[in-house]
């Protein structure tokens, strides 16, 4: 039985020593080339090989991201189970980048760095933590780690998911007929849901208008969830005053985007969080054993739902 490691070979070490030492019984291996195809059971990659039918065996197809937007889901075999990755290091480094964007946008830090390009010294006016209402969509394993973070700054929490839940000090909302409600309260809006059919284009011109005036927006879902046509409007109309983006659409933007030059507008280039192998290996093994033991594995996602 095979674990196929299909993606840099730097970290691919990582897993294989991890796998020698945790999972000796399962095979490691790096080079499509040589393996066995009818003996891998396990598949770890970013994109679903052109030739994956040559894995006739093949049970489970890990992600090696938090995602599975990239994998076409209705393509794929009906028996294979589809993972994503769950694992400490995208945790704690999505808290980092979100924690740092909200603190950016509201101390004025977009505004602050171009006047800095001008050599202009003035001070904006400060709102007190108490008084900026920071809102997440999407309520999941990143979603509520970053709320997490944001609660010892005293801000008011708020959050939006499909199906109810229960957050202890935020005020959770669910379903599609509560979204412009929870958009109203948000004065930072943070994106952090799966892309699918549901999702793709809900970040649009109509979303901005329910924000309410001088609200910012940190986007670290995907790309083609915002409409950055209407988010540039929004800005210029002064109705948004800043936005950080992590993601765009598409990767890299192209170097004449007018968001690249904006001077309310933060972008990095889709670095929020970073599988961290050592973590994930371990994470990928625990899911192998619940497998092999006919466990439920953590992360598998609904096919059907997408995410
Ligand atoms: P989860 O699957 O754990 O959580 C997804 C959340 O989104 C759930 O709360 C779910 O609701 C909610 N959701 C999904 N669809 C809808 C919908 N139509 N309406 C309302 N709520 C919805 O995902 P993660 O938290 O692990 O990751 C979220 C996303 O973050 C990833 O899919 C990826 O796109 C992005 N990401 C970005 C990274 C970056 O570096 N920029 C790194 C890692 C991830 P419910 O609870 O009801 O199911
Ligand atoms: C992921 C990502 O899905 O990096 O892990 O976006």
């Amino acid at each position: 039985m095979t674990f196929l490691f299909n993606s840099d070979p730097v970290r691919g070490q990582i897993f294989a020593d991890a796998f020698a030492a945790s999972l000796p019984d399962v095979a490691f291996s790096m080079d499509p080339a040589t393996v066995d195809p009818d003996a891998v059971r396990y598949l770890l990659t970013w994109t679903v090989p052109k030739d994956l039918e040559r894995y006739r065996n093949l049970e489970v197809l890990f992600s090696i991201g938090a995602g599975v937007d990239q994998f076409p889901l209705d393509q794929l075999p009906d028996s294979l189970q589809v993972v994503r990755m769950v694992e400490d290091g995208i945790v704690r480094m999505m808290q980092e980048y979100v924690t740092l964007s909200v603190l950016a946008v509201h101390r004025n830090l977009p505004a602050y760095l171009s006047q800095q390009q001008r050599a202009e010294w003035r001070i904006l006016p400060v709102r007190q933590a108490s008084e900026r209402r920071v809102g997440v969509l999407g309520l999941g394993m990143l979603g509520t780690a970053v709320l997490d973070s944001l609660r010892p700054f005293g801000f008011p929490l708020l959050g939006w998911s499909r199906s109810p839940r229960s957050i202890d000090g935020v005020t959770c909302y669910s379903g599609t007929e509560t979204l412009d409600t929870f958009l109203a309260q948000c004065d930072v809006l943070i994106c952090l849901l799966p892309l699918t059919p549901e999702t793709r284009g809900l970040l649009d011109a109509r979303l901005f208008a329910t924000l309410p005036a001088g609200a910012s927006l940190v986007h670290v879902g995907r790309g083609p969830q915002l409409d950055q046509a209407a988010l540039l409007a929004a800005l210029d109309s002064g109705h948004l005053a800043s936005a950080v983006l992590d993601v765009t659409d598409p990767e890299p933007l192209p170097p004449d985007h007018p968001l690249w030059s904006h001077p309310r507008v933060l972008i990095t280039p889709h670095i929020a969080s970073v599988t961290q192998p050592v973590t994930a290996a371990q994470a990928v093994i625990a899911n192998i054993r619940r497998h092999q033991a006919g466990e439920a594995m953590v992360g598998r996602i609904d096919r059907q739902r997408g995410y």
